[in-house]
């Protein structure tokens, strides 16, 4: 009875083993070269499309360098203000680079208007015009297209709301 055992046991493991080779035999190549490994440049591209993500890793940066640039000009340090507000831009357009239909509400609701003006009184290093005038006014301005893109409930969260006024100091 117990040969018996063994014997089922041993065949056990040779089966699995066996199963296990087949398994490793069917799986595709994989390496490390995920661009070099594609089939054609097409499928390249793609992979190239996909890891550069769409417009919401913009924003996500955007959203980073607004709180900044509320610091910046709060500290009263308008050149950092000033190079945290430009790569905004950067970060925006290079975003509707990535999705196009995108780039008629960046640019008629923010980037052509408030952003231009905000950038002119961060450069002008007046506390008030860059903080009451300029920066206020481009924080509605994203709130507006938030609610021109169908993503409104964007603007209810604390970036916006502890940005809605600037600390007297
Ligand atoms: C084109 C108009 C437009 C403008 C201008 C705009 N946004 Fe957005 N924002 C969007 C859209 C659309 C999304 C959602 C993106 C998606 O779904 O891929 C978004 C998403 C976001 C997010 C969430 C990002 C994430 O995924 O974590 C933040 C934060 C944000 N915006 C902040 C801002 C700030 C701050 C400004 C102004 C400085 C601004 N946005 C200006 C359209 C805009």
């Amino acid at each position: 009875m117990r040969r018996i055992w063994i014997l089922l046991i041993a065949v056990a493991f040779v089966c699995g083993g066996l199963a296990c080779f087949a398994i490793a035999q069917e799986a595709p190549k994989k390496s490390d070269n995920w661009l070099k490994d594609a089939a054609d440049d097409a499928e390249r591209f793609t992979l190239i499309e996909k890891m550069f993500g769409g417009f919401s890793g913009a924003m996500q940066i955007v959203g980073e360098r607004y709180l900044r640039t509320y610091d910046a000009i709060t500290d009263g340090n308008f050149d950092l203000a000033n190079y945290h507000w430009k790569k905004i831009k950067d970060a925006i357009e290079l975003g509707y680079l990535r999705r196009p239909a995108r780039k008629a509400h960046a640019d008629a609701l923010f980037l052509n208007g408030p952003w231009r003006s905000a950038e002119e009184a961060i450069l002008s290093k007046d506390k008030g015009k860059a903080s009451a005038e300029a920066f206020l006014t481009a924080r509605a301005a994203c709130m507006t297209c938030h609610a021109a893109e169908q993503v409104a409930f964007m603007n209810d969260q604390p970036m916006f709301r502890n940005t809605a006024a600037f600390p007297e100091r």
